[in-house]
């Protein structure tokens, strides 16, 4: 079943990993984008993602003759047998999801792919996409599987290596079940069903974990009303094995690439066939609120009569989340965006980020150093948990400031630590 020959069409951080990983597990893949730039130095084995052990997996796979780079999809699938589309599918007009991506590459390779060839659609798309892109290849000896991804960014290695499930949605079996195949030497769980379903447990999935944050993050609300402890809060509550510990940290609210998509384009799905949705709604508005919220928080605790016109500040943390250089429906972005209009003069300082990704300087002035972040400002928001702002020398952080205050929105430092050092610390769903 090993050495198939695959081809993955889209090479952002789902369709690398892709096609890195199924490398690694004794595949043949041949990677193909439209950006040629991008193909040329993935060929080199120059990655040009973010994302913990990929440049070593895509280095390793163009060593051992298993993993290749090219800019022709169609030319590329003549001979695959399986084929991913791992193409954007960004959130379009009314929220709902943007297939034009899919139905473009499909129409490139649709008559190139062989005979007994699988079509799998990886990227997150609506429920009846299978359908559709069967629709649009009209061949009955091509079948088309849906096969979503669960990846984090940040970690998208480690969960495709190790894999919680694996999830294979066709109207033939005998498809799914050499998709499933692929996956076997990784021994996880595997559900084969038919493509809508498929389709639907990614949306399902990723509008549960947003609904389990915004839920979180009302309750830290409530925590800092009632003076109970968030912390305290969620591990009492995380022991249940119904509910688990992972993704109950309160924060800035959600972002990234893909729950605010998936979340908006569910209600859309739902809206098509007149289902009321009013939880998923609440779950979409909240998290607009906890944005706004820890707009408010920074304005309490650094500003001057809660009015931070003219006020310095430092932000600590924009990418979505730690371990990422992603800008994208970034919530520290978002915050800072908003701290910018009420009129603080913002220094930050992220350690995935350069400063010159486009729209950031006109919003803030980006350092490559928290210390120059620090230095003069009312008070530091930190917005983005990466590891390194716990091990800063917070002393020599506060002797540079004006005032020291930190307003922790991802409750990552610990509040003694900086007490001790003369630094009042604010964070959410817990008492200064
Ligand atoms: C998410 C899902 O976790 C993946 O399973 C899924 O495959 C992926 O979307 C996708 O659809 O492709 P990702 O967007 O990379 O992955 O990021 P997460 O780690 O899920 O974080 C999402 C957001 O929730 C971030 O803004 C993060 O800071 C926030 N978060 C997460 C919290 O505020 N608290 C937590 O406890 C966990």
């Amino acid at each position: 079943m090993f050495a198939r020959r695959i081809v993955v069409v889209g090479t952002g951080y789902v369709g690398l990993t892709t096609g890195a990983c199924l490398a690694s597990l004794g595949h043949r893949v041949l990677c193909s984008d439209v950006d040629t730039t991008k193909v040329a130095a993935l060929a080199r084995g120059d990655v040009h993602i973010l994302e913990d052990g990929l440049h070593d997996l895509v280095q390793e796979g163009i060593a051992a003759g298993r993993l290749g780079f090219t800019g022709d999809s169609a030319d590329a699938v003549a001979d695959a047998d399986v084929v991913f589309l791992c193409v954007p599918t960004p959130m379009g007009s009314g929220g709902a999801a943007d297939l034009a991506a899919v139905e473009s590459v499909t129409r490139e390779v649709r008559d190139r792919l062989p005979h007994g060839c699988v079509l799998v659609t990886k990227s997150t798309v609506p429920v009846g996409t299978a359908a559709r892109v069967a629709g649009l290849v009209r061949r009955p000896d091509v079948a088309i599987v849906s096969n979503p991804e669960f990846l984090r960014e940040g970690s998208a290695v480690h969960d495709f290596l190790n894999p919680d499930r694996i999830v294979v949605g066709s109207d033939s079996q005998n498809a799914a079940e050499r998709v499933a195949a692929l996956y076997s030497r990784l021994g996880a769980p595997t559900i084969l069903t038919d493509a809508a379903s498929a389709e639907m447990v990614k949306y399902a999935a990723n509008c549960f974990l947003a609904t389990k944050l915004s839920y979180v993050n009302a309750i830290a609300e409530l925590c800092e009303r009632l003076g109970a402890d968030i912390t305290d809060v969620t591990e009492g509550m995380g022991y249940d094995r119904r509910i688990g510990q992972s993704f109950l940290q309160p924060g800035p609210g959600w972002g990234g690439s893909c729950l605010p998509k998936d979340t908006h384009a569910l209600m859309q799905v739902a809206e098509a066939v007149a289902f009321d949705f009013p939880l998923l709604g609440a779950t979409i508005s909240s998290n607009t609120r906890q944005r706004e919220r820890m707009v408010v928080k920074v304005a309490d605790a650094c500003g001057r009569n809660g009015s931070l016109a003219g006020v310095r500040l430092g932000v600590l943390g924009l990418a979505f989340k730690a371990g990422t250089d992603d800008l994208r429906d970034s919530p520290a972005l978002a915050v800072t965006r908003m701290l910018a209009e009420r009129g603080a003069e913002l220094t930050a300082y992220d350690p995935g980020l350069r400063g010159d990704e486009p729209g950031l300087a006109d919003v803030v002035t980006v350092v490559d150093d928290p210390y120059q972040a620090a230095k003069g400002a009312a008070g530091l928001v930190l917005l983005t948990e990466w590891p390194e702002f716990r091990t800063l020398d917070w002393a020599a952080m506060a002797s540079t400031m004006n005032g020291p205050v930190v307003v922790d929105t991802r409750n990552h430092l610990d509040p003694d630590a900086l007490r001790r050092v003369g630094v009042s610390w604010h964070g959410v769903g817990r008492t200064p």
